[in-house]
């Protein structure tokens, strides 16, 4: 428990206390954990794994709202407005998590005025991303946020082969359409034109940028 930064500044026998009220859920890769819309209960914190929060329309086109690491909370909301479940929780990895009951979250948080304090500033920072996200979706083209999102997920690996100034991106066009919020469609069109420019090259699960300075002056 110590580990985990909403359960930080509990004292020894706080921490005792609030173990005897988590149970422990595992969810194989791939498992749903619930849908948008279900009732919901229960407070999740992470142990170990990753859980991708995200809503998808009949159609089936997904989007990723976050994609949530060891030490992170999920399932807030449900309990705090008492409405259902505003996404789908999926584990992308055997995960590990603690579960709380409704019943325990609501006296945890009034006996600890720090939990309260990370969960509000977890909130905030939630509420400040999505903001950013909003103006990127009102203000950038599909090709400026393509080239942004790339930047952030290149990594200067030289492992895969990849020559001295490349970057990859691992990560597969279905993913990438889903984080960016546009179909794969639109993806494939936007990378065909990367790749006409000499900027990328692709292969099945990622992208190896070529040319990192042209890329950058395609994010405006
Ligand atoms: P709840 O609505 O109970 O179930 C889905 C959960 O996903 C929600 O609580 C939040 O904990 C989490 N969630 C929803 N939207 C976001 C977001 N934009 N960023 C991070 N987490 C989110």
């Amino acid at each position: 428990l110590k580990q985990i930064p909403l359960f930080e500044s509990l004292n020894d026998s706080e921490r005792r206390r609030l173990e005897s009220l988590l149970q422990r859920r595992s969810l194989e890769k791939g498992e749903i954990l619930f849908h948008k819309g279900d009732i919901g209960s229960t407070f999740y914190i992470i142990i170990k794994g990753l859980i991708k929060i995200g809503v998808s329309n009949k159609l089936g086109d997904e989007v990723t709202l976050a994609l949530l690491r060891d030490g992170d909370f999920f399932g807030e909301m449900a309990l705090l407005d008492e409405q259902p479940r505003s996404a789908d929780a999926t584990a992308l990895e055997d995960s590990i998590l603690y579960v709380l009951d409704r019943n325990d979250f609501f006296p945890f948080l009034i006996e600890n005025e720090n939990a309260v304090r990370s969960i509000l500033r977890a909130l905030s920072m939630r509420l400040r991303r999505t903001d950013d996200l909003f103006a990127e979706l009102s203000f950038l083209t599909v090709s400026a946020r393509l080239a942004k999102r790339l930047l952030e997920l290149a990594k200067p690996t030289q492992t895969h082969g990849e020559e001295p100034g490349e970057f990859r991106v691992q990560m597969s066009q279905r993913e990438l359409a889903a984080m960016l919020g546009v179909t794969r469609e639109s993806i494939n069109k936007e990378l065909k034109i990367l790749k006409d420019k000499g900027m990328v090259t692709t292969s099945r699960n990622a992208i190896i940028i070529k040319d990192l300075d042209r890329l950058k002056r395609r994010t405006r």
